[in-house]
Order: C-alpha cells, then sequence, then structure tokens
C-alpha cells in the first residue's frame, strides 16, 4: 500500500487580482493574519504527513524560496535582541525532516503543465497538488483537509479531488465533476469538465484546490493539447485518467475561501483574525461592536 509523500504546489500564476499589491511578490506571500498563504498549505501537507514539498514557480517567485530558507541575519537580530517567541516561529517555519524543491515553469501554460513540471522529482508515486489560494479551515479537532483526504487514499488507493456544491451561476470559475455516490461524504466521479458554462455544466459540484492523483495522470498531461482557456487543463488530464482508474470526489470537512479573490482573502482574514492567538478575543469583540 502506498502513501502519499510528495506534494506539488503550483505556484507560478501572476496574481493579477491583486494588482498592486503582488507587482512585486507573489500572491502565495499574501498574509492571512501572520502567515502567507503558502505557508498554510504548506502546513496542511506537513499535516498529512508528505515530506517532499514540490514548488512549481515562475518568475518574480523568489520570495518563497526565501520564506522556506533559513534567514541567517534576521535569526542573529532576533537572537541578539532577545526575541525567542520570534526567532522559534521563523527557524520552525517547517520541521527538520521536510525538504523543498523547487522547479522553473519557464512559460505559463496552465495548470496541467505546472503539475506535469514536477514529473522528474514526483515519479511513479502517488503524490498530492494543493492550490495555495484554496485557503482551507478546519475545526479544532478536525484534520486539516489534505489529511482527511490521505487517511481516505490510503484506504481506497484512488485518485481524489476534493469538492464543493457552489451556486449554479459560478460553474464557470471550476473544474465541475458529475459524480454518483458511493459512500459517506464520497463519490464516484464519471465525468469532469473544466469552467462549464452554467446551463452545461453536469452538476455544481465543483473541484477546489486539493487533489490526490496517481502518477499515471503525467503519461495523460503529457499528450495533452490546450484545452479551455488556451491552457493545459489539470481537469483534462483527470478526465483520461478516469477511463482507465477510479476517481473518487470527496466532501472535505472544512471552510474554504477563495483567496484568489479579494472578498474570499477577506473572509479568510476575518475568520482567521478572530482565531487568532494574539488578536482573537479582542477582534472578535471588535466585529462584534460592528454588528451592533
Ligand atoms: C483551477 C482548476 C479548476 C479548479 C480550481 C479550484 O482553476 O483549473 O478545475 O476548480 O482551480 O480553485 P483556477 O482557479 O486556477 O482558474
Amino acid at each position: 500500500m502506498q502513501k502519499i509523500r510528495k506534494a506539488v504546489f503550483p505556484v507560478a500564476g501572476l496574481g493579477s487580482r491583486f494588482l498592486p499589491a503582488t507587482k512585486a511578490q507573489p500572491k502565495e506571500m499574501l498574509p492571512v493574519v501572520d502567515k502567507p498563504l503558502i505557508q498554510y498549505a504548506v502546513e496542511e501537507a506537513v499535516a498529512a504527513g508528505i515530506t517532499e514539498m514540490v514548488f512549481i514557480t515562475g518568475r518574480n517567485k523568489r520570495a518563497i524560496e526565501d520564506h522556506f530558507d533559513k534567514a541567517y541575519e534576521l535569526e542573529s537580530e532576533l537572537a541578539a535582541a532577545g526575541k525567542d517567541a520570534l526567532l522559534h516561529a521563523i527557524r520552525h517555519i517547517l520541521p527538520k525532516s521536510v525538504s523543498c524543491i523547487f522547479i522553473r515553469q519557464s512559460e505559463p501554460l496552465g495548470l496541467g503543465h505546472a503539475v506535469l513540471c514536477a514529473r522528474p522529482v514526483v515519479g511513479d508515486e502517488p503524490f498530492a497538488v494543493l492550490l495555495a489560494d484554496d485557503f482551507m479551515d478546519t475545526d479544532e479537532g478536525v484534520p486539516p483537509v489534505m489529511a482527511q483526504m490521505a487517511a481516505l487514499y490510503e484506504y481506497e488507493q484512488a485518485t481524489i479531488l476534493s469538492v464543493q456544491d457552489v451556486p449554479r451561476a459560478q460553474t464557470r470559475q471550476y473544474g465541475i465533476v458529475s459524480a454518483k455516490p458511493y459512500k459517506k461524504d464520497v463519490e464516484q466521479v464519471n465525468a469532469i469538465v473544466e469552467k462549464p458554462d452554467p446551463e452545461q455544466a453536469p452538476s455544481t459540484l465543483a473541484v477546489v484546490g486539493r487533489y490526490v492523483l496517481q502518477a499515471r495522470v503525467f503519461d495523460h498531461l503529457a499528450k495533452l493539447g490546450r484545452g479551455a482557456g488556451g491552457e493545459i487543463q489539470l481537469t483534462d488530464g483527470i478526465a483520461a485518467l478516469m477511463q482507465e482508474q477510479r476517481v473518487l470526489a470527496y466532501r472535505y470537512q472544512g471552510t474554504r475561501y477563495d483567496c484568489g479573490s479579494k472578498l474570499g482573502y477577506l473572509k479568510a482574514t476575518l475568520a482567521m483574525g478572530m482565531k487568532h492567538h494574539e488578536t482573537g478575543a479582542a477582534f472578535t469583540e471588535h466585529v462584534k461592536g460592528l454588528q451592533q
């Protein structure tokens, strides 16, 4: 039985919806309270037992590499100033057992192409894909979403897509699946289509940014032409994989914030600000005051 050891983070996108904030920094470095989006996603992978993080980067993404690297000057300044808690926070961004690999996607040919760039590192193993701008929050006591999916993978040994229902008017923003019930919170996918018009969408069950994929998907991605939006689509690779193997849709436990949009990002900030160990109590009081 195979476990998932590797996670792919496609982070080459331009982040144009957040300009000018993303003019000189990656959108994945936008903070929710005090941690960048990419760190939340990587922590989710770590919590799922994943030990190799593969970042598919592009131009202007150096800050992500720096973030997961040692910051000697900052460490010595914080140490000299006796700021131990902050020193600990920047030294322990990743457990020692975790390694990071950066691969440059030189042309923005789409999500499917970005995932295919990870092939030399992932090889023949099942792997996770996490889109950092789909921010996943779970209640205390509930495992993070990728950990839920890794557990399901260990049992099912099948491709798993995280899904949620969306309003029909929004199907154009997502990969949409048609699926039949399989077991609690899990459905078997029989079709998947990228960003269909609401009238054509086979359902309103949308894929959000967490996947557990079988390595076979690389063979299909390598053969694909451009799909929706002129891009090489991960959705099309999964559609081809589905002809040979089981693909499951998993209704995860948790709340997703679409941090690729300003509104979703603000909602994530509000939710996390109200939970944060430093700001939680005072910020919650402030928010309640606004409602009166
Ligand atoms: C990508 C995928 C889409 C998926 C979505 C989830 O689209 O292509 O299938 O539903 O992520 O966030 P993007 O949001 O990058 O346009």
